[in-house]
């Protein structure tokens, strides 16, 4: 199965200029559009989610990369994936059920998905089993495969005070529970870098990365994904 990479930039850089110069330093001929060809077990999708007033500009200056939106927020724009029911807006108070609405708003649109479940606190992984079911709630079946599910603990993503990453054989296993309720692609999210990603991918339910202060880092998110090769 390909892997997905995708760089969640969160709200940077600052400037569209910026933004560029992140892309021009990734330095990845890779991160071209239909790199892979056939799927193998090494190939790799890249798929960049950057601030959304940023998007369509570069959209049209790099139309040879896979983009992203980090929100559900408009079905005119002709992105590849939709990020839906990320920590960062579960933190600002939204609801499993104002998550389903963008997901199957999202898969209807017929854009590609990827939803982030993940627990707050360490320790209630079953809160996770019910997020990932109150989130998917009326999936249809012939939208499976443009479903993605990224497994972020909240309390192992780097934007949370005293973030420690995950183990891999954790984040596995609480993927294997997950995979029961729907087995689509997983990815783990959550203070991944070029050093820590191989345990990651050594686990074989872990088909990519959600990643967020690390593909702000050209060198770092270069590792990651020659890690998922
Ligand atoms: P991080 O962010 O890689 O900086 O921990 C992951 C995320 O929030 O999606």
């Amino acid at each position: 199965m390909t892997k997905l990479i995708a760089g969640n930039w969160k709200s940077n850089p600052a400037t569209l200029a910026e933004a560029e110069g992140l892309i021009a330093n990734y330095q990845l001929p890779r991160l071209r559009r239909g790199f892979g060809g056939q799927a193998t077990a090494n190939s790799v999708e890249v798929v960049l989610l950057p601030p959304f007033e940023f998007l369509e500009e570069l959209m049209k200056k790099f139309p040879q990369f896979k983009w992203g939106m980090q929100d559900f927020v408009s079905s005119e724009i002709k992105v590849d994936y939709v990020l839906v029911g990320h920590s960062d807006r579960r933190r600002r108070g939204e609801t499993d059920e104002e998550v389903n609405k963008k997901f199957l708003a999202a898969l209807g649109a017929g854009f590609k998905v990827i939803l982030a479940v993940g627990e707050m606190q360490k320790g209630n992984e079953s809160g996770v089993m019910d997020s990932l079911k109150a989130s998917t709630t009326g999936v249809p079946t012939d939208a499976l495969d443009r479903l993605n599910v990224a497994y972020e603990p909240v309390w192992a993503i780097s934007t949370t005070p005293g973030a420690e990453v995950d183990t891999p054989e954790h984040a596995s296993s609480v993927i294997s529970e997950l995979q029961k309720i729907l087995n689509v692609r997983y990815l783990y999210g959550g203070s991944v870098d070029g050093s820590n990603i191989g345990g990651f991918f050594a686990q074989p339910n872990i088909k990519g990365a959600l990643v967020g202060a690390a593909s702000l880092k050209p060198s770092e998110f270069r590792k990651i994904i020659e890690a998922a090769e």
